[in-house]
């Protein structure tokens, strides 16, 4: 995987905990306490998967917990600050869900070795969207919190449903 996710989480508890707490949370992986990660460089995803368990363990939060918090910090601080050209004339929480796939292909079209996860759509009814998230890396419940953190942006979702580590139903509000 790229390195946008390792960056994001270090931004987040770096901003929340202090940098000694992030080089704890290397050292915990198994890396040296100062490796710095680039956007652009390769992480293999046990490193990454690694990252995450340790930073569970050290700020005591479930995979649950952790997924949410993360989402808050991706849409609300790190994608404004490192990806914002993609969020510009973006006005709701529907209309970057469906640009989600697109937004994807295009971030890393000049970027060697990039696999992200990629997306399906399906309206179960005119409220009521079925996204599919296709990765090998099942961050599914990452997905949700991502979701979960647009809808308390942007107010519009009565409920986010997780109904199987690909498959998120998503409930708009009624027009
Ligand atoms: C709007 C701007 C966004 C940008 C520019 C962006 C960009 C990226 C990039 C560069 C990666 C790493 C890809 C790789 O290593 O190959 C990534 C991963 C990911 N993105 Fe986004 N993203 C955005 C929004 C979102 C949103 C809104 C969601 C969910 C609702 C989301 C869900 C994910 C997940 C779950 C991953 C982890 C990798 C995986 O599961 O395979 N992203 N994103």
């Amino acid at each position: 995987m790229k390195g946008s996710i390792v960056d994001a989480v270090k931004d987040l508890v770096v901003d929340n905990f202090g940098s000694k707490m992030w080089e704890d949370i290397l050292e915990g992986a198994g890396l040296d306490r100062f490796t710095t990660v680039r956007l652009l460089d390769d992480v293999p995803d046990e490193v990454v998967m690694k990252v995450l368990e340790v930073a569970m363990d050290k700020l005591n939060l479930s995979f649950d917990e952790l997924a949410d918090v993360f989402g808050e910090y991706w849409i609300n601080v790190y994608v404004p600050k490192v990806y914002k050209p993609y969020l510009r004339r973006i006005k709701s929480a529907k209309v970057l869900l469906l640009k989600l796939d697109d937004i994807h292909q295009k971030v890393v079209r000049n970027i060697p070795n990039a696999n992200p996860p990629r997306f399906d759509y399906r309206w179960e009814s005119p409220d009521v969207l079925i996204m599919k998230y296709k990765s090998p890396r099942n961050l599914v419940r990452v997905f949700v919190g991502i979701v979960k953190a647009l809808g308390n942006k942007y107010g519009e979702f009565v409920d986010v449903t997780m109904l199987s580590n690909n498959e998120v139903r998503i409930r708009f509000r009624g027009e």
